[in-house]
């Protein structure tokens, strides 16, 4: 069986130290490739050697010298660099004839450079696969495609940390995901607790009808990415990181004749680690059968605009 060559550029956290290959959870790109019959984990190129050796010391694959070295060997490439560092790597790696790439979000750091990437994506025809990660996550996929069953969607709110676009455009993304497009945006500045580049902002965002309220709190104080949707027939709360759901459906109340109640109809955990599974199943049925990539660069250039207009407040 034919195998894609995968290679990881940049060594760190998700690209390859988060877990190790005997883990029960996927968290990095290596492990999701590693884990993959159709993938051969090739090794890692990172401009920190020490970091490069680590990584492939602990996947026992290739530490490559040089980016060059690296994209030699290379059908699909995870880019796995911080966020400053996305454009540049992405436009570099794009010289070289791979075929598909599976970049970090955000796409890049600001519009300019992501119209470039997206512009250069498309002349090269290269897929660009965005991770905002909970797009790919078996239970939030069941979810959004029995969106319509709650109904008209009315207000929610969310709470999250660490800038809003290094982790808000999370949130941005996964309700566009859900609910459709965003329409008007609306926003106060609050407080720079991660990036000083990437403040948190209090958040209004006009969509599908109704209205979704972003509200940070500090990172310093705790890491926080909740999530409360409330629409005419039920209500989705999803805490822990939006690792808990809680379904509720509007019922009569059980109490008072004529009145009616989010009732709790379902509680359940949401197992991460088939985000990476899904992902990467996504990008060989990409290679293989021309499905649809499921976070294109193109929802991450949208996402990056509206985080761009909300730092504008
Ligand atoms: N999708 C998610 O849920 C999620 C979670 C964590 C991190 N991220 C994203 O992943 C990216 C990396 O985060 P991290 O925590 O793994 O960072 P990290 O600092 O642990 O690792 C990044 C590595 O990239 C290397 N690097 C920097 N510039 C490079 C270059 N030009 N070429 C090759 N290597 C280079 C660094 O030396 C470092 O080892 C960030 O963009 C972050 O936003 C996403």
């Amino acid at each position: 069986m034919r195998k894609y060559k995968v290679v990881v550029v940049g060594a760190g956290n998700i690209g390859a130290l988060f877990d190790t290959p005997d883990s029960k959870e996927i968290l990095t790109h290596a492990n999701a490739f590693l884990r993959n019959e159709h993938f051969q984990l090739m090794g890692f190129f990172d401009v920190d050697r020490k970091k490069t050796l680590e990584a492939a010391r602990r996947w026992q694959v290739k530490a490559y010298t040089s980016l060059d070295e690296a994209m030699e060997e290379a059908d699909v490439v995870s880019c796995t660099v911080p966020d400053a560092y996305h454009f540049e790597v992405l436009k570099k790696i794009a010289e070289y004839p791979i075929k598909l790439v599976f970049a970090e979000k955000p796409i890049t750091k600001n519009q300019r450079e992501a119209q470039e990437i997206c512009g250069l994506y498309d002349k090269r025809n290269i897929p660009l696969q965005v991770n905002y990660t909970r797009r790919f996550v078996t239970e939030f996929m069941e979810l959004k495609k029995k969106i319509s069953e709650y109904g008209k969607f009315l207000r929610g709110t969310g709470y999250y940390g660490k800038g809003i676009l290094h982790n808000g455009s999370h949130m941005i993304d996964f309700i566009r995901y859900l609910l459709g497009d965003i329409t008007d945006t609306k926003s106060n500045y609050a407080f720079i607790d991660f990036e000083k580049d990437d403040p948190c902002v209090e958040a209004e965002l006009k969509m599908a009808g109704g209205v979704f309220f972003m509200h940070p709190l500090d990172c310093s104080v705790a890491t926080l990415f909740e999530i409360d949707l409330f629409f005419d027939k039920g209500r989705i709360r999803m805490t822990d990181g939006c690792m808990k759901v809680e379904e509720y459906k509007v019922l009569p109340s059980e109490t008072y004749a004529g009145y009616y109640n989010y009732i709790s109809v379902q509680t359940y955990s949401v197992q991460y680690d088939s985000s990476f599974k899904n992902a990467v199943n996504n990008i060989y049925n990409v290679l293989e059968n021309k499905e649809e990539l499921i976070c294109t660069k193109e929802d991450a250039k949208k996402v990056l605009e509206i985080c761009k207009k909300l730092q504008k407040c």
